[in-house]
């Protein structure tokens, strides 16, 4: 097969290996052990000016690392602006949060004019290029501007709203626009590829036939749902191992008896955490009987710190913690356990074992790895109930979770509740229709359905092109 190279805004360097949070990392990381190739993105370094950038190869059982830096200036404009403080909430559905400014558009630009300037010394005629997230739509355009005629797909690992968001977005058409230039982009669902669908259709005047395939100048382009997932028997495996874990035996000491409730999320408005604390607060209230019979273990690593809405809510969730651990706790019991600490994957899988329930309640989130971790941890026999909300991907296969409004905390409350009083016979029905959408949908099959049809398109799209009329 080709060389594949990837590109990403994180990039797993070898050398940092575990306690990291972050999707993105996890799926590539897997995809990486069926195809070595090269995997180029940014170092984490942040230098003072552009004369310092450098760019640094590393190669590990066959696989290349190609990191560079980013200047302070372009961490500021493109990272923690345009990417993090327009594109990550115009995508999350959050149009109020979005701060949009030209100045970061453009340094969002340039960064991307550097990563294919750095890609330019090194591709070769028959690689086959992976870009990921919306750090980087306009790489394929830059690219193509530099000669390169390489198969190139693109992977959205986060949510994509219908067109009337997208809309709000000034300057959307020529941002969009420049999607035209992948020859393959990937979407975590199906509600995903038909809103960006609709947006080709209805604000770009592009022919279909199927809502799949369009015709964009004399390029086709192609939209498909790849479902991110996890490798399930190593998190089923890690659970396993890491149940007489240190970690999980002291874990479980601590609890003295008490059921447990589990949530692990990086510290981000998406997630949900300031109502589900106000859903876990109406639970304590509601249903008094569970107090001293429960902990509720928050593992939250604190994200993108250096942006406003992020340092807010941190202040905010830390309050409400305190509020409902002063509120309920007793000298001898706290209900909310909240650490702002990242674990290894590896021992995650362990505390998710224990965990009675999951709860996992975005207000939106492209996938959520987490929610499938936490079903692949359980126990067959004796497993625990994933509480999911509605606005995950995840939702769209785990059948067995129970769905929930995250913005209706009554009805989290009330979930919350059920969920602690399941029977077991329940529990293991749930468990099972989640599973075996967990093994039918494998990480691995992910990154090979997604190269299989990017490899696939070029014969299939010169067919329909010849075919179709353009759109007038
Ligand atoms: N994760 C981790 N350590 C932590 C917290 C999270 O390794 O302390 C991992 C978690 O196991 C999952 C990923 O980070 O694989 C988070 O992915 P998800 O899709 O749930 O959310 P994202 O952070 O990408 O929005
Ligand atoms: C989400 C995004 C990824 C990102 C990750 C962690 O999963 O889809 O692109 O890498 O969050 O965020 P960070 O800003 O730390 O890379």
């Amino acid at each position: 097969m080709a060389r594949l190279i990837v590109v990403s805004n994180r990039v797993s360097a070898p050398v940092r290996n575990a306690e990291r949070a972050g999707g993105l990392e996890v799926a590539l990381q897997a995809v990486f052990k069926n195809h070595p190739g090269v995997w180029f993105g940014w170092s984490g370094r942040v230098v003072a000016s552009k004369e310092e950038i450098e760019t640094r190869t590393t190669e590990l059982d066959g696989q290349q690392y190609i990191v560079t830096d980013l200047t302070r200036e372009d961490n500021k404009e493109y990272y923690n602006g345009f990417a993090n403080r327009v594109l990550w909430p115009i995508l999350h559905y959050r149009l109020d949060l979005a701060e949009y400014s030209f100045r970061d558009l453009t340094g969002y630009l340039r960064v991307n004019e550097h990563f294919a300037d750095e890609i330019h010394k090194i591709i070769q005629p028959d690689d086959i290029v992976w870009v990921h997230d919306y750090h980087l739509i306009p790489l394929a355009k830059a690219l193509r501007e530099r000669g390169h005629r390489n198969k190139i797909g693109f992977f959205l690992h986060i949510p994509l709203p219908p067109p009337e968001i997208l809309t709000a977005l000034p300057g959307h058409d020529r941002l969009f626009h420049s999607f035209y230039d992948y020859d393959l982009i990937g979407f975590q669902t199906e509600t995903d590829r038909v809103n960006f669908a609709r947006y080709l259709v209805n604000d770009c005047k592009l022919a279909t036939r199927d809502l799949e395939t369009f015709l964009a100048g004399d390029r086709t382009i192609k939209l498909g749902a790849f479902p991110v997932s996890i490798d399930v028997d190593e998190v089923a495996r890690w659970s396993q191992q890491g149940a007489r874990s240190k970690l999980a035996r002291e874990l479980e000491g601590s609890l003295g008896g008490r059921k447990m409730i589990i949530g692990v999320d990086r510290l981000d408005y998406s997630k949900g955490l300031i109502e589900r604390m106000r859903s876990f607060g109406k639970f304590l209230e509601q249903y008094p009987h569970w107090q001293n019979r429960v902990a509720y273990i928050q593992v939250t690593p604190r994200s993108r710190s250096k942006i406003q809405e992020y340092a807010d809510m941190d202040a905010q969730v830390g309050s409400m913690v305190g509020k409902i651990n002063g509120t309920y706790g007793q000298v001898a019991w706290t209900p909310i356990r909240y650490v702002n600490k990242s674990y290894a994957r590896s021992s995650l899988a362990a505390l998710y074992r224990l965990g009675s329930v999951g709860l996992v309640t975005p207000l939106r989130d492209g996938m959520n790895l987490v929610a499938k971790e936490y079903v692949a941890s359980q126990n067959p026999a004796d497993p625990g109930v994933l509480i999911l909300s509605r606005f995950a991907g995840a939702s769209h296969e785990l059948s067995g979770a129970m769905l929930v409004n995250p913005y209706d905390t009554d009805s989290v409350a009330d979930a919350i509740d059920q969920a602690l009083n399941m029977t077991l016979e329940e529990r293991r029905e749930r468990h099972e229709q989640s599973f075996e959408a967990l093994k039918a949908n494998d990480i691995a099959l992910w990154g090979e359905r997604f190269l299989n049809e990017l490899a696939m398109k070029s014969s299939e799209l010169s067919m329909f092109a010849a075919a179709f009329p353009k759109a007038g």
